[in-house]
């Protein structure tokens, strides 16, 4: 769903704050964590795909000064607010919170790329239920032992009641900005739990999320890219065209001279209209009458370029990633073979995709029917997308 539609789709208003200003010392990479790529997606997009598909009013990130255009340019299919974040997490979260204006708020490490909309929706549902805060957590499994700092075991940690607790954490927006409030800017607080605890409010911890793990040293992206495997989807379309008069025809993006044209409302190239019905299908987005309608006039005679770029920044929208493609036109003339790799290298070109991974075939119906009639063309379409899971 499309960040619009899943807001229409949800009752409760809620400011997302992604806080995105850390250094990544740890992490020990060139660049901060968080812009680097994981499953070829830059670490950041991960939670802002997941935040707007689960229906966020608003999303704001906090960066800092360095890494901000960047951050901008790797957001732009979001309507993002990008802030300037502080030296320490809580004067980022301090610096996202100040404009937060929905009733409940979410705050959340960039650092954590395994967001999931099934958490969203029991935050959110925890704090409609009265809590002012709650976080998801799990227990320590580990055997913990404190040491020294030449790494040598001083004394065991009982495990027995320590939870970890992840992010993102929930709050009643007001609740979180008076506790802010109280604690004055000195401080650092490793989290915001701590920060309304701080200020004498208790929160409620839920049963939390092993992908929600985050990525604070190297080894942490190997297991992530493991961890965060998504789901495929597929989607498949359909359309079919007639002809009239015209000298050309446009299919999958390349003009081929023939002796009639292609109707439609738009350029009538019916590989990319299935191929657009395709995509939208695996995102549960509708189908292409719903998005261009052919009522509408601005429509009319566009390049479907326009419609297939839709559909491929719907898709950047919802996180999820478009791996291959595979379009049939059927129809006895014209003859695509020698256009076969044009038409591959547009739609590769479009979608951003290797040629490889785009498949262009051509069949007949052996003169049956109204593509053998010679009456119109006919496309399908299959889409597989790597989606959030
Ligand atoms: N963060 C932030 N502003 C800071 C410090 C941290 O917005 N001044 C964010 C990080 O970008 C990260 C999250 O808080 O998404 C959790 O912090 P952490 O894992 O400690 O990340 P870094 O501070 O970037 O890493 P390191 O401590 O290793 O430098
Ligand atoms: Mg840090």
């Amino acid at each position: 769903m499309c960040c619009d539609a899943a807001r229409k789709s949800r009752a409760v208003s809620f400011t997302a704050i992604i806080v995105a200003a850390g250094r990544g010392e740890r992490a020990g990479a060139d660049v901060p964590k968080q812009v680097k790529l994981l499953r070829g997606r830059p670490v950041i997009q991960w939670s802002v795909a997941a935040m707007a598909g689960a229906g966020a009013s608003e999303i704001v990130v906090a960066a800092s000064e360095e890494t901000l255009p960047h951050v901008r340019d790797l957001l732009t299919p979001w309507p993002v607010r990008l802030v300037i974040g502080g030296e320490t997490r809580s004067a980022s979260v301090r610096a996202a919170l100040a404009g937060a204006t929905a009733e409940y708020v979410l705050v959340h490490d960039a650092a954590r790329p395994g967001l999931k909309r099934a958490m969203v929706d029991r935050l959110l549902a925890t704090v409609r239920a009265g809590a002012l805060g709650a976080a998801p957590a799990l227990p320590q499994a580990d055997m913990l032992y404190r040491t020294d700092a030449a790494d040598r075991i001083t004394s065991e940690v009982e495990r027995t009641g320590l939870m970890q607790v992840q992010t993102p954490q929930a709050f009643r927006t007001s609740a979180l900005k008076e506790a802010y409030a109280a604690a004055g800017s000195e401080r650092g607080f490793p989290d915001d739990i701590s920060v309304l605890r701080a200020n004498g409010v208790e929160a409620v911890l839920i049963s939390g999320d092993r992908a929600l793990a985050k990525i604070t040293y190297r080894e942490d992206f190997e297991v992530l890219e493991r961890v965060l495997g998504g789901v495929t989807c597929v989607g498949s379309g359909f359309d079919a065209h007639r002809f009239g008069q015209g000298d050309h025809v446009m299919l999958c993006g390349v003009r081929i001279a023939h002796d009639r044209g292609l109707q439609g409302h738009s350029d009538a190239d019916a590989g990319w209209h299935a191929l657009v019905d395709a995509i939208l299908g695996a995102l549960g987005e509708g189908d292409i009458g719903a998005h261009f309608p052919p009522s509408e006039p601005q429509w009319s005679g566009v390049a479907s370029e326009v419609f297939l770029r839709h559909a491929a920044l719907l898709a950047e929208k919802a996180g999820a990633r478009i791996v291959h493609v595979d379009i049939t036109l059927i129809c006895e003339r014209p003859k695509f073979g020698p256009h076969r790799d044009a038409m591959r290298a547009r739609t590769a070109e479009i979608l951003n995709l290797p040629i490889e991974h785009v498949g262009i075939k051509a069949t007949t119906t052996e003169r049956m029917g109204f593509t053998g009639r010679e009456e119109g063309i006919a496309a399908q379409a299959v889409a597989t997308l790597n989606c959030l899971s």
